[in-house]
């Protein structure tokens, strides 16, 4: 060997070594922020003949594998990358690996990037699909025909903050599709938000089969028409009926496809005010005879379910029974919201339970009201949540509170040792404008911007360390009344949905909104090839 070609060899051999010889090193934009990102000089690559490897005996490397590789379809035209068992990683593959004796945090894991191939490991299945979740968007973010999709070298070690990471969706106001919900469960998935919190029932329409009053649904799903413009102020209908609901294969369908997804699917079925789609259904529920009618404008009605009435409590356990059998949430919501008092005031069975029970006030009879259904729910073994009114006149013993009237129903229910989930309208309301109403579609009111709820704080600081510890996690609320499309609800959703991500996800102090929006500029063009009719009002600036 001669002297330069023993030079440009060495030469060669050093830059290889400390990455030089390969392309400059790729950026990492993940959403929501991981907790720890080392990344290193050099690459590996995943080719169309790159491996999965697993090494755990059940049904989910399906769900895991799949995510991978329909992301890896849908941009990069990939056929799906082959998977099988093997206890330890191969060279130039991906490896699963699931290691439940560990010690990691049951949604946390580690990815290694090294220039052998990549490993992804986790305590449970959730914390390997996260860890997917974070690889694809290592990815190039723009959708090409590329046979090589190179992945910088890293190190990450990750995990929530949060263990309630909520998105929620009202489909009574407007019915929205069963293949809308799976693909907003898909984008809830991609974001590592866990609970979906299904809206299904209310005054403008009844949304679930139950199949033991199947008036709920020929008559409760369907109204004449809706209002048009602000509820506030408008008179004018728009003489349009209304109508849709999911039977219970298409609940079953909706609950299966999220977990496969590791998202758990929290039913609301409101009671007892927000319920005029049952009283119209069921007249026998209302404190009068009614008639009633599915509600065609918005607001808060007077006419609820009676809680004198025994007969109301049967309905409550009947349909609670088959919702209990359609979805396997530890949480149940039981509404309990804005519920008028007035009719039970009237009402002479309502004041004769009230004098028969000893209680105080129609307060206390709500509370009775919710304890009853929460008793029903713990004999079964599940544990109900229900809107910050149900502290009012007393909290059901091992009742869940969802502080949405600001957050201090969220600090009362710490402080009684109760579980909470914030979700106070100021930061996490999603039907409120994003921009100068001027600007925007009709909505509710409002004005809680991306960056507002990126610097949303979910505990309180006047909650102390152990009071703390009740607080669950944050959620985004999407009330439809003024959202007829899908379309309209992604434009409320995203990306305010990804802010809330990380606000659920990572630190308050590793959050700075101006990196997050460098970040959300490449997670906006996985929307754009997923087809996601995100507001592009943050990102214009
Ligand atoms: C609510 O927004 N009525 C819970
Ligand atoms: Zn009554």
């Amino acid at each position: 060997m001669n002297y330069i070609k023993f030079m440009a060899l060495t030469i060669l051999a050093y830059l290889s070594l400390s990455g030089f010889a390969s392309s400059k090193d790729i950026e990492i934009n993940i959403i929501p922020k991981p907790v720890s990102v080392k990344t290193y000089k050099g690459h590996f690559s995943i080719t169309q003949k790159t491996k999965i490897f697993y090494n755990f005996e059940n049904g989910h490397i399906e769900n895991i594998a799949s995510a991978l590789n329909n992301h890896l379809k849908k941009f990069y035209s990939f056929n799906p990358l082959k998977f099988s068992f093997s206890n330890e990683s191969n060279k130039g593959s991906i490896f699963l690996k699931l290691n439940t004796g560990s010690k990691m945090p049951k949604e946390g894991y580690k990815i290694e990037v090294s220039k052998n191939g990549v490993t992804i490991e986790a305590s449970s299945p959730n914390g390997l699909f996260y860890g997917v979740q974070t690889l694809i968007q290592m990815m190039p973010s723009k959708a090409d025909k590329i046979s090589e999709i190179k992945l910088q070298r890293v190190l990450i070690d990750d995990y929530p903050r949060f263990e309630w990471r909520g998105l929620h969706l009202d489909v009574c106001r407007h019915f929205m599709p069963k293949e809308f919900v799976l693909k907003y469960i898909d984008y809830m998935s991609m974001h590592k938000l866990n609970t979906f919190h299904f809206h299904l029932t209310e005054d403008q329409g009844w949304r679930i089969e139950i199949k033991k009053y199947p008036l709920l649904t020929e008559v409760g799903s369907k109204r004449e028409e809706t209002l048009i413009g602000s509820g506030r102020t408008s008179k004018q209908y728009d003489g349009v009926p209304h109508s849709g609901f999911y039977t219970q294969e298409d609940i079953k369908e909706i609950v299966e496809y999220a977990a496969k997804r590791y998202v758990n699917v929290v039913p609301e079925i409101e009671m007892p005010g927000h319920a005029l789609a049952a009283l119209a259904a069921y007249p026998h529920l209302g404190c009068t005879s009614g008639p009633y009618k599915v509600a065609t404008r918005w607001g808060v009605f007077d006419d609820v379910m009676c809680a004198g009435k025994e007969s109301t409590f049967e309905f409550i356990e009947d349909v609670l029974e088959e919702v209990l059998n359609l979805f396997p949430s530890e949480y149940i919501h039981i509404g309990g919201d804005e519920c008028p008092k007035t009719k039970w005031i009237e009402c002479p069975l309502c004041q004769k339970r009230i004098e028969q029970e000893g209680l105080k006030d129609e307060h206390e009879l709500q509370s009775y009201f919710i304890q009853r259904a929460e008793r029903f729910l713990n004999s079964k073994g599940r544990k109900l949540i229900g809107w910050d009114e149900i502290l009012e006149g007393g909290l059901a013993p091992n009742a869940a509170v969802m502080s949405w009237r600001g957050v201090e129903g969220g600090i009362a229910a710490a402080k009684q040792s109760h579980y909470v989930v914030m979700t106070p309208g100021s930061h996490c309301y999603f039907d409120h404008y994003q921009a100068d109403p001027l600007t925007q579609p009709l909505a509710i009111g409002g004005f809680t911007p991306l960056e507002k709820i990126y610097s949303y704080e979910p505990v309180p600081d006047i909650l102390s360390q152990d009071e703390a510890r009740y607080i669950m996690g944050a959620q985004g609320n999407v009330w439809t009344e003024y959202m007829k499309t899908t379309d309209h609800v992604e434009f409320m959703v995203y990306p305010r949905a990804a802010a809330l991500a990380e606000v659920v996800w990572s630190e308050k102090s590793e959050r700075d909104y101006k990196e997050f929006l460098k970040r959300l500029q490449e997670q906006v063009k996985r929307y754009d090839v997923y087809g996601i009719n995100y507001s592009k009002t943050a990102l214009d600036k």
